[in-house]
């Protein structure tokens, strides 16, 4: 939550960290702020809304200074406004700190400033603290006074402090919350996410928890918090430049739902063996030994990633006949799961640092558990932190709707199971192999959904103004089907359910009238006789139904009002290709709708609180 961008070098700071900025607003977008060394103080612009209005605000201006921190915000103490917009200063306004996380123990020490120090707070958020508290110990040394602040603090968070007595140097921590420092060429670069420095280089420093970066025009030192040199790694990234950008398209979601069949691919190569019979998981470290002792599987993580866990769960339950359980991260921490010996935890995150998951993989690990991590971040805090990394190679997701990484979660999932299926020799390699193949033909047959992309634009054209619509979907599908539902409600704003198909005459029948639209997914060969009995139920009850099944299942086109195709695949596979038209029709629904497909209202892309 929130971007923390900060510059320092020979060109001119502000348009950098504007752009910067940019890059960013898909953590946060309430509110953005920038502050920059003036002549004797420091100046501080910050504006509620969208990054536009600060530059509004701006009006064209670029001013002469060649260092500054910057931020946008998504709001977590304190409404959306000018005042509670970051960067905070103190009470001199020498110093100014941008922030992500939560402090939080920022009462008892708002308290401690006013009474002790006679502090004054202008503002509802809990990182106006920061500043006051680097005021309060500064001496002369801002390294030394951020030092002696942070053991003050309880919380998650990543800051970066600027000060008009310093004015060529950039203080950084971080402690949980993501902080990477670009290294360009006598410049460098402050970012909560890699995307932000993309354009200026890709090698970075990916700080490390309670780690302090020092910037200044001459270089970069990175110290403990006791002060003390940490050698740091460069981290050289592979993304493209370009990759972060529209490249054409309206909305990063569109581009994003249409680079699935390049990222499925990337995702694949390299993991199936030169005979095409195995599983190539060469950064998977569990021994055979351990593999063929498990019990019992867990999965967890948030949102999209957690649907993709649901159809992982059916995937290994199939494939490896070992107990999966899925868990919602939030939920895992404090169930008191039962991890004993022979127990795996897979967690899923695109961005690798989502609070939550990243909560619950600690304790995982606390509880001794074996993790393995499917995140698409390089160096991200689940990836550091788990035993064994599967990287989907989605590329950059900028789009706050999670589209391609949900499918390379899919295609992680799949190879992870036929790999454990291998070393426990439930499957033969023929059978292995088969499926292998058929996975490598899913990139193309993902292109063909997508050219059928007309299709369901106009049926979006038709939901847009629904009050409630609902999925529905059994097996594989119904997992799918969550997922859809949760596209479309984020986006578009309209209620959206996902139902067991079998459940619905449970109750929810009950919310089923005219021409209330159903999804209905019917892509299990071995179910399709039940899910038309089910669209029938809604039917009967006046629903529209747009269903969406395998070709080959034409049996829905009786009762549906109207049927997509997805192509022929293997019946497991499905969701990669099934889920590709609910994007679309959540996309083009909001586009009817005129919403911010890619900031929605009130959320942000990574929930780096919890
Ligand atoms: O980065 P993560 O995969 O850990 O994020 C988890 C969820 O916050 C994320 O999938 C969220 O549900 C998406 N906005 C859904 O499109």
């Amino acid at each position: 939550m929130c971007g923390i961008v900060g510059y320092i070098g020979p060109r001119k700071a502000v348009p950098i960290l504007i752009e910067s900025m940019e890059k960013l607003e898909y953590r946060g977008y309430d509110s953005a702020g920038l502050a920059i060394p003036g002549q004797d103080e420091l100046l501080v612009l910050k504006k509620e809304g969208r990054l536009d209005a600060l530059k509004e605000k701006l009006n064209g201006q670029s001013y002469d200074a060649r260092a500054g921190i910057g931020h946008t915000r998504w709001a977590t103490h304190g409404e959306p406004s000018d005042i509670n917009a970051h960067p905070h200063t103190d009470c001199t306004g020498q110093f100014a700190v941008v922030h992500n996380g939560i402090i939080e123990n920022y009462m008892s020490l708002k308290e401690w400033l006013q009474s002790e120090g006679g502090h004054t707070f202008c503002s509802q958020t809990d990182t106006e603290v920061l500043p006051h508290l680097v005021e309060h110990y500064y001496e002369g040394d801002l390294v030394e006074a951020v030092l002696k602040a942070v053991p003050k603090l309880e919380g998650s968070f990543a800051m970066a402090v600027i000060s008009a007595r310093e004015p060529g140097k950039l203080v950084a921590v971080r402690q949980d919350s993501p902080l990477v420092v670009g290294l360009g060429e006598g410049e460098y670069f402050l970012a909560s996410d890699i995307p932000a420095v993309l354009k200026h280089t890709r090698s970075i420093y990916i700080l490390d928890y309670g780690e302090v970066a020092v910037l200044e025009a001459g270089g970069v030192e990175v110290l403990d918090l006791k002060g003390s040199r940490v050698e740091k790694k460069v981290t050289e990234i592979k993304w493209k430049a370009e990759e972060a950008e529209k490249g054409g398209y309206e909305h990063f979601m569109l581009k994003e739902i249409h680079e699935q069949p390049r990222a499925l691919r990337d995702t694949l190569g390299g993991r199936i063996s030169a005979d095409g019979v195995s599983v190539v998981l060469d950064e998977v470290s569990i021994s055979p030994e351990e593999i063929r002792g498990l019990k019992k599987i867990f999965v967890t993580a948030c949102g999209t990633a957690y649907h993709a866990g649901l159809v992982g769960k059916y995937v290994i339950e199939r494939l490896v006949r070992l107990p999966v359980e899925v868990d919602i991260a939030s939920e895992f921490r404090y169930r008191q799961p039962i991890i004993e010996p022979g127990t795996l935890v897979v967690v899923i995150s695109q961005s690798g640092e989502t609070a939550d998951t990243l909560a619950a993989m600690r304790e995982a690990r606390r509880q001794g558990a074996r993790v393995v991590a499917v995140t698409n971040v390089v160096g991200s805090s689940v990836a550091r932190e788990a035993d064994d990394v599967i990287y989907t190679w989605a590329g950059p997701e900028i789009a706050v709707a999670s589209t391609k990484a949900y499918t390379t979660q899919l295609m992680s999932m799949y190879l992870l199971a036929l790999y454990l299926a291998a070393l426990r020799g439930i499957l033969e390699p023929g059978k292995i192999g088969g499926l292998l193949a058929e996975m490598k033909n899913l990139a193309a047959k993902a292109q063909r959904v997508l050219d059928n992309s007309p299709v369901i634009r106009e049926f979006a054209g038709e939901i847009a103004a629904s009050r409630s619509i609902f999925y529905l979907g059994r097996g594989l599908d119904y997992a799918v089907a969550m997922e859809g539902a949760l596209k479309l409600k984020e986006i578009s704003y309209i209620h959206a359910e996902a139902y067991a198909a079998g459940e619905l005459k449970h109750g929810t029948l009950a919310l089923i009238e005219e021409d209330v639209p159903v999804v209905a997914l019917a892509t299990q060969e071995a179910l399709i006789d039940k899910m038309v009995s089910n669209i029938q139920e809604v039917k009967a009850r006046g629903a529209s139904v747009l269903a969406l099944a395998m070709e080959g299942l034409e049996e829905v086109e009786k009762v549906a009002n109207s049927v997509v195709y997805i192509p022929r695949t293997h019946p497991l596979l499905s969701p990669v290709l099934s889920v590709i038209p609910l994007q679309l029709l959540a996309y083009y629904t909001a586009v009817a709708r005129g919403c911010d497909v890619d900031k929605p209202r009130n959320l942000a892309k990574s929930v780096t609180v919890e």
